[in-house]
């Protein structure tokens, strides 16, 4: 793993991990990329270098750090058409931000176009020397990372209408149906009697998969920053951006097991065989050899789902604004709207699709910008005053779905859940991707605006984000150029010169 202070360069290789060589764009040359890790308060200045080449790819880039907040540092925030323009070749900048008062399981990932898509992803943990929960686990090291992603055999620059992912990875390994099976799976090394911290990241660009290991169970600690009161469940199922950190006890027979990642579409089961959801949890002592069981079957009926109304954190905090639907200081509903075109689809918000403007929001805002309505894309950016409790509904179903909806800035109370009725304004959980459902669900969040700047919400399915599948909370505006401050704001605003002289 790497630290605070760190070198990423994104380049281009080609490699094969389902036993199919294509070419990639990767962070550090490998996939997933180097786990980043430090502490809890820790300033993380990492330096981003585009080194591609292949263009048959996206040639510029851009590194979200998904989960970190950005208090106050809304331009490090790494979302193309919102907070910056995409880093051209040769060109290096710079992210300099704290994970101030965070600690928890996060991820990186290219905000440019489909290119997280490509292979641009990786864990990024954060942890804390005073770890209210540590005596619950006694190992938590890079190898107890878990994270689950679909792999593509086109390219993220020339995908089909309606893309369909080839295979899933666990830990950046896989087999594909009909391809080699002698593709290396995945291995996690436990010891019988030790107790570790797996931190499951889902780096998805559009399944949700259905996490379990065979013969166990395990207890929910951690979901995106949030420690939460312990769980004890048999199956996660995560949605594309999710994480958790679940303590697994090593303690049956010494021997091999399947970890599972069972991928869904739209709530369709996809049922792959060929060894294609799978991983190897071998205990340490045990044959070099596939557990016995069936790697083809649907999980085995799981007795203790998940179910994210039972996750309440450790420590509840008070749910800003008043306890009753609507009793937000502002309250917004979000309704989701779906085009098919003869060559794709298009999803819109409120009317609106979602159209990456030329100049980024930020860059709009301290241009002299000032009003919401004033802000391109229009009809997406939505003006949200200082230090106001907000509440937004967004009713699922209407284009399918579940859709995985992710806020930047901000972690936010999730005050009604998909498949709930009720509202929780007592000890909801506290997280930043939210499933909102299907049809009959009203998934409703609320947060305190208390973090300048424009912020994106969108789905992170990837392909519907990049069909329109977003809006832009532009939080305080007056304050937005007060933060942006320190030396990094030169470097920063050379970004869009030249990125904008590349690009023509
Ligand atoms: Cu993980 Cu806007 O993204």
């Amino acid at each position: 793993s790497i630290g605070p202070g760190a070198v990423l360069p994104i380049v281009n290789k080609k490699i094969a991990p389902d036993g199919f060589l294509r070419q990639t764009t990767l962070a550090g040359g490998t996939h997933p990329g180097p786990v980043i890790r430090g502490q809890k308060n820790a300033e993380f200045t990492i330096d981003v270098v585009d080194l591609l080449t292949d263009k048959t790819l996206d040639l510029a880039t851009s590194i979200h750090w998904h989960g970190l907040l950005q208090k106050n540092s809304n331009y490090e925030d790494g979302a193309t058409s919102v907070t910056q323009c995409p880093l051209v070749p040769a060109e290096s900048f710079t992210y300099d931000f704290k994970a101030l008062d965070q600690a928890g399981t996060f991820w990186y990932h290219s905000h440019f176009g489909g290119q997280y898509c490509d292979g641009l992803r990786g864990a990024f943990i954060v942890e804390d020397p005073n770890d209210p929960q540590k005596s619950l686990y006694d190992v938590d090291n890079d190898n107890t990372i878990i994270s689950l992603s679909d792999w593509y055999h086109y390219l993220s620059t020339s995908p089909p209408a309606i893309p369909a992912f080839n295979s899933t990875l666990i830990n950046g390994k896989g087999r594909y149906v009909g391809g080699p099976q002698n593709a290396p799976l995945a291995v996690v090394s436990v010891t019988k009697g030790t107790r570790y911290r797996f931190r499951l990241i889902s780096m998805s660009c559009d399944p949700s998969f259905v996490f379990s290991i065979d013969g166990h169970q395990f207890t929910v600690i951690e979901v995106e920053g949030t420690n939460v009161q312990p769980l004890l469940v048999d199956s996660i199922e995560l949605f594309a951006g999710q994480r958790y950190s679940v303590v697994f006890k090593a303690d049956q027979p010494i021997g091999n097991y399947w970890i599972r990642a069972l991928p869904k579409v739209s709530t369709r089961i996809l049922d792959f065989s060929d060894h294609t959801n799978v991983a190897i949890l071998r205990y340490s002592g045990a044959s070099i050899a596939d557990p016995s069981a069936d790697p083809n079957v649907n999980i085995p009926v799981s007795q203790l789902p998940l179910v994210e109304t039972n996750l309440h954190p450790l420590v509840a905090t008070p749910v800003p604004g008043l306890p009753q639907p609507g009793g937000a200081d502002i309250n917004i509903n979000l309704d989701v709207g779906f085009t098919s075109l003869p060559n794709g689809f298009q999803f819109s918000i409120n009317g609106f699709p979602f159209e990456p403007p030329t100049v980024p929001v930020l860059l709009q805002i301290l241009s002299g910008a000032q009003k919401a309505s004033d802000l391109l894309p229009a009809g997406t950016v939505y003006g949200l005053d200082a230090n106001k409790s907000v509440e937004i509904t967004i009713p699922g179903g209407a284009t399918g779905g579940p859709h995985p909806m992710h806020l930047h800035g901000h972690a936010f109370w999730v005050v009604r859940g998909a498949g709930n009725s009720s509202y929780n304004f007592v000890d909801p959980i506290v997280r930043d991707v939210v499933s909102i459902g299907n049809t009959g669900d009203n998934v409703t969040i609320r947060f305190f605006t208390d973090n300048p700047g424009p912020w994106f919400l969108h789905c992170h399915i990837d392909w519907h984000l990049a069909n329109g599948f977003a809006v832009v909370f532009a939080e305080d505006v007056p304050d937005t150029s007060a933060a942006f401050t320190g030396s990094i704001s030169a470097a920063w605003k050379n970004l869009c010169p030249v990125y904008n002289t590349w690009a023509n």
